[in-house]
């Protein structure tokens, strides 16, 4: 090799060593796990939004004009819904906890089982508004349904020449969503260098999160997840086979998801409905641990209703088939964990309903 091409070779291993060091990978300056301060995230467009955060709050975007976006996603509740199990679309019910929306435009993953990518807000929206057991809605109706709101096809008109389009309003809804971003957490003033946004309990709960507690192994990155699927062994919800409506909902999913058998599954098999490999019964994706002080209860099935119980579990080495190993925290190692949990909570994001216009079908000749 000429020391020309040598010189060339290095500077693009140092151009690569770059590349992902600005990426922000989730490696710390020693090459381990680390938490990450949250990106900045770029302004959409406000326009969209506006007509975005309306449609959110609004029910006449579900089949039954019964429930919203805010019905399971509700702000009072750090943009989930304070159940164990989702209420599901009316006359139904969900075999699943409702996570929050905080920080979704920073996930790859989404849902419990990390079935959906996050490439796409859009898509992650379709799946929501159509599901017959979210919102059931048909795009058609809604789209006939937002056009005979004139103040929507007015919003609609500052940002797009043509008429409201079923297909486009997912965007629109993913746009508001993408704006839920958490404020101000003390976690991102500490890791940006300010040692006092941290109380010294918190200091050491943090240490037992990256050290004893083996926490940043599987919660790392600016959310605290590192998007893989494990397996923790939180034990099922009873609900789940007490109440046929939910059990019929956990199978339709399975029978959807074209899980070979699924007839005789009684338990939340997680990743294994969609991947179908026997290695990912009972695996979920890692959530994020941000804005925990306000999401309650925790888990795919809302087993957990204080973070005191997580972190018990945890110590006791999870449950049945867990991947994980008991960590023998004394009590003060599992208070000062929680603390440092609570850390990762920024300020309030409850917002009000905006006013939501009326009906007012256009009269004859006037489309
Ligand atoms: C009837 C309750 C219900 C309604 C209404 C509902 N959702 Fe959801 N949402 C859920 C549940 C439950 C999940 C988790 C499903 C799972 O993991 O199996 C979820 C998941 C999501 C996710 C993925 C979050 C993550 O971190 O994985 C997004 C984004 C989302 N919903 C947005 C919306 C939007 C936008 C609307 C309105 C168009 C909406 N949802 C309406 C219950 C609801
Ligand atoms: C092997 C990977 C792994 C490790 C290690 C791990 N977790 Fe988790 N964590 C997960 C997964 C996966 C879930 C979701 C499990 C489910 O819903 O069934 C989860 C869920 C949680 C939740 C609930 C979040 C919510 O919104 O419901 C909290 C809180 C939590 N973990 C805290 C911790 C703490 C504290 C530690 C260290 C003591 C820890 N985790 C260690 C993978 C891990």
């Amino acid at each position: 090799m000429t020391t020309h091409q040598t010189i060339r070779r290095l500077s693009r291993i140092a151009a690569l060593v770059g590349l992902a060091l600005a990426a922000g990978v989730t490696a710390a300056a020693d090459g381990k796990a680390a938490l990450q301060a949250l990106p900045e995230a770029k302004p959409g467009n406000a326009d969209m939004i506006e007509l975005g955060k309306h449609l959110f709050f609004d029910t006449r975007l579900s089949g039954d004009q019964g429930v919203s976006c805010a019905s399971c996603h509700n702000p009072e509740k750090g943009f989930a819904d304070g159940q164990a199990l989702s209420a599901g679309y009316p006359s139904t019910e969900y075999f699943r906890n409702a996570p929050t929306l905080i920080n979704s435009r920073f996930k790859n993953v989404f849902m419990w089982d990390g079935r959906l990518d996050g490439n796409d807000m859009g898509t992650l929206v379709r799946d929501m508004l159509t599901e017959a057991h979210t919102m059931n809605m048909d795009s058609r109706l809604m789209q006939e349904r937002l056009t005979q709101v004139p103040e929507y096809v007015a919003l609609w008109q500052k940002f797009r020449k043509d008429d409201i389009n079923g297909m486009r309003v997912y965007g629109v809804v993913g746009e508001y969503v993408k704006t839920l971003v958490s404020q101000n957490a003390p976690i991102d003033r500490f890791l940006k260098g300010d040692g006092s946004a941290l109380s010294s309990q918190q200091k050491d709960g943090y240490e037992v999160f990256n050290g004893k507690g083996g926490c940043v192994a599987c919660h790392n990155g600016p959310l605290a997840s590192d998007g893989e699927r494990h397996r923790t062994g939180v034990p099922e919800n009873p609900e789940v086979l007490k109440n046929p409506n939910r059990t019929i909902t956990m199978l339709r999913h399975y029978s959807t998801s074209g899980m070979p058998n699924y007839m005789n599954a009684r338990t939340d098999v997680g990743f294994y409905a969609i991947s179908k490999d026997k290695a990912d019964i009972g695996k979920f994706a890692t959530p994020s641990l941000r804005e925990l002080k306000s999401t309650a209860p925790y888990m795919h099935n809302g087993m957990f209703d204080s973070l005191d119980k997580v972190v018990d579990f945890y110590d006791q080495g999870g449950g049945q088939g867990s991947e994980l190993k008991p960590l023998g925290l004394t009590s003060s190692e599992k208070s000062a964990l929680v603390a440092f949990l609570e850390a990762m909570s920024g300020d309030s994001l409850n917002v009000a309903a905006p006013k939501l216009p009326d009906y007012q079908p256009r009269q004859f000749g006037k489309n």
